[in-house]
């Protein structure tokens, strides 16, 4: 499955086999360029990043690194191979071949499913932009545009499905994913959390852990989709967020092991002073960014998603490992939900509660994480551990909306929840202080003082090599 890059648009799908197809895609290659150039990275597009690009789709060795300027980093359609006996594994067509065509009954709820999860690529792109010119480090910049690249790509990735199987609406719907813009009033991106800021380096190393890591969850699902084009390139993507996730996680680890650092040598746990971000403001971070990416997995109890999942459109974490019919027409699922001021269990239908079963794969993978970050609290001798909260805890969407409930799990009165909400979310405070840290630190091998370097380079390269040349001026 080699990668065609003398084309315009590079691909692995045969694009020049099909003129209309290519030719759509090539009309809407200089609007994506123009979208990037006014909402990516903002004063970089001229500087030389050490980035990876796919040169194949094969599992090992399918990145190539070099410096490259972002604009011309070479977008292209990337579908893992094909496999010509693939069945659908579950709903009402299990056991049939995956569609190689849009079903006609589908059609409509597949596209929102494309569409909703395209959306969330440049959305991250345009929350991310100004982030460069606070960067700790010239490996996190390099970091950064990586992912904002990768996220391009995604974007890609979901407008190729929608040129080539959905006609005339598929390609309006193109359009308006570069219409949109993150958090902007007349015209926000599709999901809640897409519309947030990202402030700060804090924020989005706590984003790309939480935040990417739903989106991981979204396409190992998509990848179980009947329809087989969504599902190849979905788990195409797969490849690149794992890297995502590393950003994030590592990211997020390496600020807890400087906090450590400066709690110790200080001995005391109010760290700004000394340029460190107290460990009580990570976790008021977590507990934001966790909430808002647990609104991502839509209500606990949804006919939408029973539905996605009957049809074969869209199924679960890892569907072929999960022993049983992969109808669910009998089975039950435990759930969470409050009543009257109590927070419950309740067993309803698995069928409708596919996005609790979702968010509960996520939650387990989120606590796995943690548990890696508590480890560095330990190895460093502090007492301090972080903590997920409730998963009620500051929830938009589904059954807990509406209710305040504690990072601990218990619901209490709004005027409570308002005199102690400073203690659970970030305040106006603890932004500012973060926000003061936030100096670019740009000398190779030269960390911000509120980050401990990496253990290792990218792709095997010294820390201190200089991953981003040609900076801007200022
Ligand atoms: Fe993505
Ligand atoms: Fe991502």
């Amino acid at each position: 499955m080699a990668i065609n890059y003398a084309e315009r648009i590079p691909n692995n799908v045969n694009l020049s086999d099909d003129r209309r197809l290519q030719r759509a895609l090539e009309s809407w290659q200089p609007k994506f360029l123009e979208w990037w150039n006014e909402m990516g990275p903002d004063g970089f597009q001229a500087s030389d990043v050490y980035l990876r690009t796919a040169i194949s789709v094969d599992a090992k060795g399918w990145a190539n690194f070099g410096y490259v300027k972002m604009p011309e980093y070479r977008w292209g359609i990337f579908l893992t191979q094909a496999d010509p006996n693939r069945k659908i594994a579950f709903g009402e067509h299990k056991g049939q071949p995956a569609w190689q065509e849009v079903p006609g009954e589908h059609r409509g709820i597949l596209r929102r499913l494309i569409v909703t999860q395209g959306d969330t690529e440049p959305a991250s792109v345009e929350q991310q932009r100004h982030l460069g010119r606070t960067c700790p480090s010239l490996y996190d910049l390099r970091n950064l545009f990586q992912v904002n690249v990768e996220e391009g790509r995604h974007l890609w990735a979901m407008v190729y499905l929608l040129h080539a199987y959905f006609g005339r609406d598929g390609r309006e719907e193109a359009e308006g994913l570069l219409r949109r813009r993150s958090g902007q009033a007349d015209n926000p991106r599709i999901l809640g959390a897409f519309n947030e800021r990202t402030p700060d380096w804090l924020s989005f190393f706590m984003f790309a852990h939480f935040t990417d890591r739903d989106g991981k969850y979204q396409l190992a699902s998509l990848a179980e989709s009947g329809f087989d084009p969504l599902s190849r390139t979905c788990r195409f993507m797969l490849t690149e967020e794992a890297h995502h996730l590393f950003v994030g996680e590592a990211g997020v680890g390496r600020v807890i092991a400087r906090s450590c650092e400066l709690m110790k040598q200080h001995k005391t746990e109010r760290i700004g002073e000394y340029g460190g971000i107290d460990l009580e403001i990570v976790q008021k971070y977590l507990n934001f960014h966790y909430s808002v990416s647990l609104d991502l997995f839509g209500s606990e109890l949804s006919t939408n998603a029973a539905n996605y999942f009957s049809a074969g459109l869209k199924g679960r974490y890892k569907e072929e490992d999960l022993e049983d019919d992969h109808l669910l027409s009998a089975n039950s699922y435990r759930i969470l939900k409050p009543s009257h001021g109590k927070i419950v269990t309740s067993e309803e239908p698995a069928l409708t509660a596919l996005n609790e079963a979702l968010r509960d794969a996520y939650i387990a993978d989120c606590e796995r994480a943690l548990a890696r970050w508590n480890r560095i609290i330990q190895d460093s001798g502090l007492d301090f551990r972080l903590a997920l909260p409730h998963r009620g805890f500051h929830r938009a969407i589904g059954e807990f909306r509406g209710l305040h409930v504690t990072p601990q799990g218990q619901i209490v009165s709004e005027p409570e929840w308002r005199a102690r909400k400073a203690d659970w979310l970030p305040s106006d405070a603890d932004r500012e202080l973060v926000a003061s840290l936030m100096k670019p630190v740009t000398a190779p091998g030269k960390f911000a003082s509120w980050i401990a370097p990496p253990a290792r380079g990218i792709n095997l390269q010294p820390v201190e090599m200089e991953y981003v040349r040609n900076l801007p001026a200022n």
